[in-house]
């Protein structure tokens, strides 16, 4: 402890130093407040006239002067050409330059700068990473020679090692704070659209993907199972494009048969002899607009044949015409077929697959995000009850039911269901008989982490099992026992053993 008493002042001062560096880079996360407080510090320390810190790019070996005090430009240059002198050293031997005077050093001979401004003493040291050379801090002073000794030099060694690790955390720090930004405009960018529901990540992911294409020409491709909302995105993505008010135009490719088809897309030029009348085709209708390919996955060969020519030309001929007629059309199409799968089996073209897929959207089936259950029934029940004026209470178990179903028909079979409760419910409430089977099985589903022994789940099982055979015989025990397959003797011991209780309403019926 007696020690402190002991060092001279010189030491003192530098220790000062050193604390009052030591507090800058605990306080100061503005990295060139903190470069240039501790640039001042150390030029006070050093009795330096001028300093800068130059950083180094290893990417285009640059250099960079981050902070200076008293430096000017055209001796900028010099410090820095001094700064790549040290830097090529110290990969040599890890030394810091001092000059005592540079009239003497033959490496300043050159030197414009050092002559026209009388630079006379130099020192400069590397700034070092764990792994890297970061840059140098340089010191200098013109008119008086020997300024700095080899002591200054290690005290900047020193420093600069506190500059370099402040450096490195706060571009860590900075590139944190990028990603963090980043991050948080992913997270807060949701997407509402008011007839649209999507909160979950899924949904939220394709709106993202929709906000991204509607802008551009290119061709998208909707992928998803039966009445996932297919038509709803292609739909979106029209409405967000520049083509809004261009129109939309829907083709089903399912619908008609080929032939039919073929006049449909690109209609029929008049043929007075037969007394097939003019008729414009659906490319044609939707110049300066959308067409939307639905059910693509059903058009026939020859047809798709057209439609590549008609995309990749921009223009077709009428059925039974010679004249081409040109268009500017943004082709979406949608299918829930695997296109690969009849690429395989040659039924799909594989030229065409890839004219209309430069981006695939493929809508998550409605098992798959859960999260959005809730919200489409409050949308559904919003809607139908408004159309057929008649309201209806879902509760909490109804909707906990509806999230466990798997939804083969996704969103387009809980819009039919909430339609027909609507329409259906006499008191209100939501009418039982329309929930799906499986929706009404899972009531009873147990959830098999809450009971341990095989035998107490056995037991659990047995128990509801019987319940629900005497509510459904009217407590009619022989009945009962009959459809459970067990002696009417045995049942009742299983009653007696479970002390299952005869409801109420119907111990008194
Ligand atoms: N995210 C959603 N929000 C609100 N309504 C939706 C949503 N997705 C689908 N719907 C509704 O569900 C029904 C089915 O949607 P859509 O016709 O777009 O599905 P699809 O994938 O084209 O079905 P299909 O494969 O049978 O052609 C429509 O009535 C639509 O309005
Ligand atoms: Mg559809």
């Amino acid at each position: 402890m007696g020690q402190i008493h002991d060092l001279t002042a010189f030491e003192n001062e530098r220790i000062t130093t050193f604390y009052q560096l030591a507090e800058l880079l605990n306080n100061i996360w503005d990295t060139d407040e903190l470069l240039s407080k501790s640039l001042e510090l150390t030029i006070q320390l050093l009795n330096a006239e001028r300093g800068a810190i130059i950083l180094y790019s290893d990417k285009d070996q640059s250099f960079e002067v981050k902070v200076s005090r008293g430096i000017e430009q055209e001796t900028s240059q010099d410090a820095i050409a001094i700064s790549r002198q040290v830097l090529t050293d110290v990969v040599k031997s890890d030394s810091p330059l001092v000059i005592e005077d540079t009239r003497k050093d033959p490496r300043f001979t050159k030197s414009r700068s050092v002559i026209m401004y009388n630079i006379l003493s130099v020192l400069c040291v590397p700034l070092k990473t764990k792994d890297r050379l970061i840059g140098t801090v340089y010191l200098d002073h013109r008119g008086l020679p020997a300024v700095f000794s080899r002591e200054d030099a290690d005290f900047l060694k020193a420093f600069a090692n506190l500059i370099a690790t402040a450096i490195e955390k706060s571009e860590l720090y900075v590139r944190a704070n990028e990603e963090i930004f980043q991050l948080k405009e992913v997270l807060h960018r949701t997407y509402e659209y008011p007839e649209i529901i999507g909160k979950s990540m899924k949904m939220q992911e394709v709106f993202n993907t929709v906000e991204k294409v509607a802008s551009s020409k290119t061709g998208v491709l909707i992928l998803g199972e039966n009445g996932t909302g297919k038509e709803v995105i292609a739909n979106l993505i029209h409405n967000r494009s520049p083509r809004r008010d261009g129109p939309f135009i829907k083709v089903n490719c399912a619908a008609l048969p080929e032939t039919l088809l073929e006049s449909e897309l690109f209609g029929i030029e008049q043929k007075t002899a037969t007394g097939v009348g003019f008729r414009k085709g659906k490319f044609e209708l939707a110049d300066s607009g959308t067409i939307f390919l639905d059910e693509i996955g059903d058009m026939s060969l020859s047809v798709q044949a057209k439609v590549l020519r008609a995309i990749e030309e921009k223009e077709f001929e009428r059925v039974g015409g010679q004249r081409s007629i040109k268009v500017d059309v943004r082709v979406i199409s949608a299918t829930n077929m695997d296109l690969h799968k009849k690429i395989e089996e040659g039924s799909f073209r594989k030229d065409l697959y890839f004219r209309l897929n430069p981006i695939v959207v493929t809508i998550p089936p409605l098992r798959e995000r859960k999260e959005d259950i809730p919200f489409l029934i409050e949308y559904f029940l919003r809607k139908f009850s408004e159309e057929n004026s008649n309201s209806v209470k879902v509760t909490k178990r109804i909707i906990d039911a509806l999230r466990e179903y798997s939804w083969p028909g996704n969103v387009r079979e809980l819009e039919h269901l909430i339609e027909s409760a609507t329409l259906l419910s006499e008191d209100g409430s939501f009418p039982e008989k329309l929930l799906p089977k499986e929706a009404r099985k899972t009531k009873t589903m147990i959830s098999l982490d809450r009971y341990g022994k095989l035998e107490e789940v056995m037991s659990f099982v047995e128990k509801k099992k019987i319940l629900y055979s005497l509510d459904k015989n009217r407590w009619n025990q022989s009945k009962a026992a009959k459809e459970l397959g067990i002696s009417e003797p045995t049942l009742r011991r299983r009653i007696k053993e479970y002390k299952i209780k005869k409801p109420k309403k119907i111990q008194s019926s």
